[in-house]
């Protein structure tokens, strides 16, 4: 696991997608695995700056994303189909049938599931995933646990985590769904690369757990030790420095 230190949340915007335009550049028909949360949209931004100046190209990138609400639409402004489509799809030339999330809409767990597992079988494997940590080591939507999971779940989230997510439903609990279909971490594991990017003082104690502390499902992200390619991009307040 190799840990960059960057200074702040500009540096770590800028030095993900740089990481990530690398990756392109090399296989420019590479699956990448992408997370939603406030901390990758400074570097979807400047992948948009750099897809618009012709840096880097997405015409043969597929990808699929972490996870979604259950019973949120694609159109709703809160889904993360639709927040992907804000932030970056529709800024960028990838082509939106090359675009993949868990579908909200299905009702049957089972059936959302396995079709969401037959998605990453068929365009697999990932060559580089993205991933945020949540301020439980949530990864995707992948709470603590008693034991780590492997396909994708249907989760029923944290109180702590829909706390943190009412942000975005302007402030209001009520509006937060109680479930979400997530890539499993067995998933996450298969991908061939793993880029995590965490900022911010908050996240720091957590970071510490996922990267020095034992490996536990009780903290998700901690499985990451085991993963033979992971970069972690933190600022300094994320690493307690
Ligand atoms: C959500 C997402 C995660 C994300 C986490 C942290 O719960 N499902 O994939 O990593 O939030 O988000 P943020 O970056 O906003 O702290």
């Amino acid at each position: 696991m190799r840990v960059l230190s960057v200074k702040n949340y500009d540096e770590l915007s800028k030095a993900a997608a740089r990481y990530m335009a690398a990756q392109l550049t090399l296989k420019p028909d590479s699956v990448i695995g992408l997370a939603t949360g406030s901390t990758p949209v400074g570097m979807y931004k400047e992948l948009i700056r750099m897809n618009q100046s012709g840096e880097i190209d997405f015409s043969e990138v597929i990808s699929v994303n972490l996870d979604e609400y259950k019973g949120l639409a694609g159109d709703h402004p809160q889904s993360y189909r639709y927040f992907m489509n804000d932030n970056l799809f529709k800024h960028v030339n990838i082509f939106a049938d090359n675009t993949f999330l868990p579908d909200g809409q299905i009702e049957d767990d089972l059936q959302a599931c396995q079709d969401y597992d037959d998605v990453i079988d068929c365009v697999g494997p990932i060559d580089m995933q993205l991933l945020g940590i949540g301020h439980n080591g949530h990864i995707g939507f992948n709470e603590p646990a008693d034991a780590f999971t492997t396909g994708t779940q249907c989760i029923t989230l944290d109180e702590r985590t829909r706390q943190a997510n009412a942000r975005f439903f302007d402030g209001d609990m009520s509006q937060v769904p109680a479930k979400a279909y997530t890539m499993g971490i067995g998933s996450i594991m298969k991908a061939k690369k793993i880029l995590l990017v965490v900022t911010g003082a908050e996240k720091a104690e957590i970071l510490d757990k996922a990267l020095n502390g034992p490996v536990t499902p009780s903290v998700p992200a901690s499985i990451l030790q085991l993963h033979p390619d992971v970069m972690v991009i933190a600022d300094e307040a994320a690493l307690g420095i």
